[in-house]
């Protein structure tokens, strides 16, 4: 997975066109994978901004840059990437961002305040999963479950959806609702049409390949979301003994001869503030 998000994260900043002498603001900074990706391409003539709303991964990443003696290159903000406060307006050249946006109710409020610090012509280079998809599946399969008849022994699809639905909103009121499914990539674009960026340009990748996870052990442990409970945890331990069995029995195999795929579906979109 690192490998897969290093690659995200090398998109954005190819399509940030970073250069000698410029200030990066680098929103939701989380550890700081983009913006010491961007130290590593342009060097120590490159300014950093790292902003995140979590103090304890801005202390993490302020204590990497010292140990990589580029903490004079560096300001770590905590603030919400609505409300970019110490920032100055038109003061910076560049601000990327990776998988936060998605987070967030108010898109339109963030790319306004992107827009708002970068210097007229400054770019901005965002990367954010898609996920409405998955959604739209874990809401199909609800209403196949509840359109079984009662008494049905299709058990398995029951749990499956008991499991998706762990994951992902399944009614078309709860994905309106929920930040990280209400948004295609279409939305990303006219979103930064409406907040005034100009030369916007989208490009949309999925991928679909077989599942990394092909034991049964790990699968139980882990979680493809950050939001949602391992199968282990939720809602297995959530079943009956007899469902747990049940669903084992069908599911494992599958895990187990490789026959689980997984969709990426990650939007990749820049813009330039206009000069005027
Ligand atoms: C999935 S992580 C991505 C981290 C980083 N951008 C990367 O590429 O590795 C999401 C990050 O968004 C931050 N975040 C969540 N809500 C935020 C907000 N309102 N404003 C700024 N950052 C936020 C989280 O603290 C976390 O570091």
């Amino acid at each position: 997975m690192r490998t897969e998000i290093a690659q995200i994260a090398d998109r954005v900043l190819d399509a940030a066109q970073l250069g000698s002498g410029m200030t990066l603001v680098d929103v939701g900074s989380g550890d700081g994978l983009v913006a010491f990706r961007a130290i590593d391409r342009v060097g120590p003539s490159l300014r950093v901004f790292l902003t995140d709303v979590s103090a304890s991964l801005l202390q993490h990443s302020e204590s990497v840059a010292t140990q990589r003696g580029i903490r004079d290159q560096r300001t770590f903000l905590q603030c919400s990437a609505e409300a970019l406060r110490d920032i100055a307006e038109a003061s910076v050249d560049v601000v990327t961002t990776r998988a936060v946006l998605a987070y967030l109710p108010d898109k339109i409020a963030v790319l306004r305040e992107f827009r708002r610090i970068l210097k007229p012509g400054g770019r901005v280079s965002i990367a954010e999963p898609i996920r409405r998809d998955d959604a739209f599946e874990a809401s199909s399969l609800k209403k196949f479950v509840d359109a079984l008849p009662t008494g049905s022994d299709d058990q398995f699809f029951r749990l499956l959806h008991r499991w998706r639905s762990t994951q992902f909103p399944d009614t078309e009121e709860s994905i309106s609702k929920n930040p990280m499914t209400n948004y295609s990539e279409r939305d990303l674009v006219r979103y930064a049409l409406d907040t005034g960026f100009t030369d916007i340009h989208m490009e949309f990748h999925i991928d679909v390949a077989p599942s990394q996870v092909t034991s049964w052990d790990v699968l139980l442990r882990t979680s493809p979301l950050p939001w949602a409970p391992p199968l282990g945890k939720l809602p297995l331990e959530q079943f009956t003994v007899e469902e747990r069995r049940f669903f084992e029995q069908v599911f494992r195999p599958r895990v187990e001869s490789c026959q689980l795929f997984g969709a990426e579906r990650i939007a990749y979109l820049s813009a330039r503030k206009p000069l005027m």
